[in-house]
Order: structure tokens, then sequence, then C-alpha cells
């Protein structure tokens, strides 16, 4: 099962592709992810994607495709993988096709979220998320039991650097901009299936699996 998860920052890509990864046994790639993992290692790629991220902008395509091909030769990936944030450009749609066209493997479902700009900004201002285990939380939707303190392992839990207003503002705008487009891209191959991503989360997860006929 290879998936495409879209939509726009904070419509719930992170927290869906998480149960999904449960439910179909296959991990989840998430170029953000790679890339705060890489800022908090502070490798060279980490250094060079920090000032980008905290900007709201988009890291080079050639980093980031360097990175998805790197991971999807990875074992674990061979029965399949959920894309969450990638593709992001149509640079981007591109090189996966190819490089999915080279592999023989093609994507069986390009999956995105719809959710009111109203909404997703509510979302991100209320998003914290675990130092220790990634685990995501909203301090309305979904608080940790214990303030600050993250109800699986304990640890701290944080808002995200690139979540100050102006930069979601920006980010939104990116993902307006250069994202929103691979909807046609993937509509044309016949793979793209809207879902909203309003309501609770396990109904928004029903509603993607009944999507994929799993
Ligand atoms: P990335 O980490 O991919 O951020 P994003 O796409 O902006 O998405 P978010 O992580 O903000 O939101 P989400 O849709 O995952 O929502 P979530 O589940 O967290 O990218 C960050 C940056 O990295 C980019 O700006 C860019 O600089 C760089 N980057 C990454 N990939 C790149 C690429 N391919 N190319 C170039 N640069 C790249 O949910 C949000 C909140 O809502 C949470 O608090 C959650 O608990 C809550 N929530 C979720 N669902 C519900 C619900 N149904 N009801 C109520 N609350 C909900």
């Amino acid at each position: 099962m290879r998936i495409v998860l879209l939509g726009p920052p904070g419509s719930g890509k992170g927290t869906q592709a998480k149960v999904l990864t449960e439910r179909l046994k296959v991990p989840q790639i998430s170029t953000g992810d790679m890339l705060r993992a890489a800022v908090a290692a502070g490798t060279s790629l980490g250094r060079e994607a920090k000032a980008v991220m905290e900007r709201g902008a988009l890291v080079p395509d050639a980093v980031i495709v360097g990175l998805v091909r790197e991971r999807i030769a990875q074992t674990d990936c061979r029965t399949g993988y959920i894309l969450d944030g990638f593709p992001r450009t149509a640079a981007q749609a591109e090189a996966l096709d190819t490089m999915l066209r080279e592999l023989q493997t093609p994507l069986d479902s390009v999956l995105s979220l719809t959710v009111p700009a109203e909404e997703v900004v509510e979302r991100i201002a209320g998003r914290r998320t675990c130092r220790g285990c990634g685990r995501m939380y909203h301090i309305r939707y979904s608080p940790t039991k214990e303030a600050g303190r993250c109800d699986a392992c304990g640890g701290e839990t944080y808002q995200r650097d690139d979540d100050g207003e102006e930069t979601v503002r920006r980010r939104m705008q990116v993902y307006t901009e250069q994202t929103a487009p691979l909807e046609a891209h993937y509509e044309r191959q016949g793979l793209l299936r809207r879902v909203p991503g309003t309501g609770r989360i396990g109904e928004i997860t029903e509603h993607l699996l009944q999507t994929l006929g799993v």
C-alpha cells in the first residue's frame, strides 16, 4: 500500500499517518519529521533546513527528493509506506513519478484532507508535540493528562518553532501556491481522493480506510 497524504498545514496529515501506519502496517515517511530530526541533531542538513522552516518556506527540491529516495529504498518500505508532507511541489511530484516508475512500484492512492482555513489555524495554534516520542496533542481537542507532559512517555511537550502566526500564514500561502496544484496532477492520474478532514480523528481514519477499500 503506497499512499500520499496531501493537505494544508494542520489538516491532520501527521495525526492520521500515525494511526494508519498501525492499521496498515506500513511506515510513515514524514519529510517534516525527518527535517526536524536533522535540526535537533545539528547535522549540516539540519542547519540548512532550520532557517528555511522558520521562515515557512520550502527546503530545496533536490535535498528533499534525495532524502525520500534513500528512505523508500529501505527494507521496511517493501510492503508500502505513507508519504506525509511529500511531494509538495510540481518538481517533487515529477521526481516521485520517475522514481516509482523506475522501481515499478506505482502509488495506490493520493488522499487529500480538506479542512477550512480557520480551523487549520486554530489547530496549529493549539498543537503541542512530545520532544521524546513525537506524539501529538492539542491543548483543546486532545490535551495531555498532565500539563506539558506526554501521556505516553512523560517527555516534555513543546510548540513547534514554525507554528507562530506569521510563519503559519506564510506556510498556508506556500501550500496554496505550490502544493494545492498537485491535486490536479494526481486527478489526471486517477489517484486523487478527497476526504473531509473535519470531525473526530477516529471518524476521519475510518473514512480514509473506507476510501482505500480496506
Ligand atoms: P511539515 O511538518 O510537513 O508541516 P505541514 O505540512 O505544514 O503540516 P503540519 O505538520 O503543520 O500539519 P499536519 O497536517 O501534519 O497536522 P497535524 O496532524 O500535526 O513541514 C514543516 C516544514 O518542513 C515545511 O514548512 C517546510 O519548510 C519543510 N518541509 C517538509 N516537507 C517538505 C518538502 N516535501 N519539501 C520542502 N520542504 C519541506 O495536526 C495539527 C493539530 O491539529 C494537532 O495538534 C492535532 O492534534 C490536531 N488535530 C488533528 N486532527 C484533528 C481533528 N480531526 N480535530 C481536531 N484537532 C485535530
